[in-house]
């Protein structure tokens, strides 16, 4: 798998992200059990809370391109800090991935930092919690 090809897909939705209130533009790459990748970009919003994050845009991409595991994930933002995914998109990921699943966050220079989904949520709460035991 490249990570370059995920973290171009990234660069380029960031390119077109809409945040002219925060102006802190984020672009995110899924790739999907296919190998396929899906981008997604933050669109802000003047009603705040209606904003959508572009970890939550690339993942609806997914979804709607008919996958529904991913394979790796890329998070892309400026400035020095590590743009980690906020804690919904932590939990939107856990709905299509493991724990094990790997989080690369990045900045303008490249990926600088890989963690896993466990290490950013741990003790998840996801799908299997609500797997049916066929005592209905
Ligand atoms: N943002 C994302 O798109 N993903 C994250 O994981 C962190 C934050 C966006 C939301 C908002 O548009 C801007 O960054 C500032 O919070």
């Amino acid at each position: 798998m490249s990570l370059d090809a995920l973290f171009e897909a990234a660069r380029e939705a960031q390119g077109h992200a809409y945040a002219p209130y925060s102006d802190f533009k984020v672009g995110a790459a899924v790739q999907g059990e296919s190998g396929a990748i899906y981008a997604g970009c933050n669109v802000e919003n003047a009603a705040y809370p209606v904003s959508t994050c572009a970890e939550q845009a690339a993942l609806a991409v997914m979804v709607a391109a008919g996958e529904r595991r991913i394979k790796t994930i890329l998070v892309l933002g400026d400035g020095q800090q590590l743009v980690t995914p906020c804690g919904a998109c932590r939990q939107r990921i856990r709905e299509f991935g493991a724990p094990d699943t790997p989080v690369h966050v990045a900045g303008p220079d490249g990926v600088r930092s890989t963690f896993t989904l466990a290490d950013l949520l741990p003790c998840a709460f996801g799908p299997d919690n609500l797997a049916r035991t066929g005592a209905a």
